[in-house]
């Protein structure tokens, strides 16, 4: 087996990247693009989608973006059959969209919250998941990253979030057992503190950032951009044989 720098190659590829208009879906949308894919951009907002989907075309890449709240079962019924349509299938999926809306801590969180952060970050991503995978058992295989986080393998000031990235990490291992039949690999890449709009009040708070980066070796946030490498590794035949694995990118935060 010869192994080239094409390996990481993702031309012909059609790639769906949920929460793709801004922060860690944007980065990656638009660096899968750079790698050769055609990629479909989905969030709740058009707006801010239409603009990464014109900077993807402005690659010479295929762009298409569409509204979509990934919480909604119907809305991601309407979504999974448009994009096999308008592109003819889908090799690659990126569960990335996802939620905090409280900084409540265990002993104060209520179930409003409870059930929105699982309602997109786990409910959202397995069904999402499971309707692309029929598409992928279809035409023979595919690819999906569920973008985790370092929250799901320590415990960190976000609770609910943690857990549900937790549930995260195990839905890369159960779908990556259940799915190799049908030829799809399932992994999970799990950030550390990242500058985001998400994670803004982490990061702009002195006291918070302080406290993390004693915790990070590498003693900085971490930039969108910098998960591109791992996505492109997970979503190419440069990791051919990885499956249920979660790739940490968090400058040794959570070692
Ligand atoms: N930033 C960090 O430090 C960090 C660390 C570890 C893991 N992560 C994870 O990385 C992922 C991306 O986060 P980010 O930091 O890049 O956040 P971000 O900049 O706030 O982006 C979140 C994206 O998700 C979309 N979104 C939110 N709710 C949605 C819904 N119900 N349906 C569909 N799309 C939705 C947003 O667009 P709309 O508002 O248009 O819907 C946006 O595109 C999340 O899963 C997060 O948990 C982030």
């Amino acid at each position: 087996m010869d192994i080239s720098p094409d390996v990481f190659s993702l031309s012909g590829k059609v790639a769906l990247v949920t929460g793709g208009s801004r922060g860690i879906g944007k980065a990656i949308a638009v660096g899968l693009a750079r790698f050769g894919a055609d990629v479909v951009v989905t969030s709740r907002k058009l707006e801010e989608l239409e603009e990464v989907a014109a900077e993807i075309k402005g690659l010479g890449r295929r762009s298409m973006a569409v509204a979509t709240h990934v919480g909604r079962l119907e809305e991601i019924d309407r979504l999974v059959p448009q994009v096999k349509e308008e592109f003819g299938k889908i090799d690659i999926l990126v569960n990335n969209a996802g939620t905090n809306p409280t900084m409540d801590q265990a002993i104060d969180i209520e179930e409003r919250a409870w059930d929105s952060i699982m309602n997109l970050n786990l409910k959202g991503l397995f069904f999402i998941s499971q309707a692309v995978a029929r598409v992928m058992r279809e035409q023979g295989g595919g690819n999906i990253i569920h973008v985790a986080s370092v929250a799901g393998i320590t415990p960190d000031i976000l609770p609910v979030y943690s857990i549900s990235k937790a549930g995260v990490i195990m839905a890369a291992k159960v779908m990556a057992q259940q799915w190799a039949t049908y030829n799809i690999r399932v992994n999970a890449l799990a950030p550390g503190l990242t500058r985001t709009r998400f994670s803004q009040a982490l990061w702009d708070n002195e006291d918070i950032l302080a406290g993390a980066m004693m915790l990070t070796p590498l003693r900085r946030v971490g930039e969108p951009e910098e998960m591109v490498g791992a996505a492109v590794f997970l979503a190419s035949d440069a990791s051919s044989y990885v499956t249920g694995h979660t790739l940490v990118v968090d400058g040794g935060s959570a070692i």
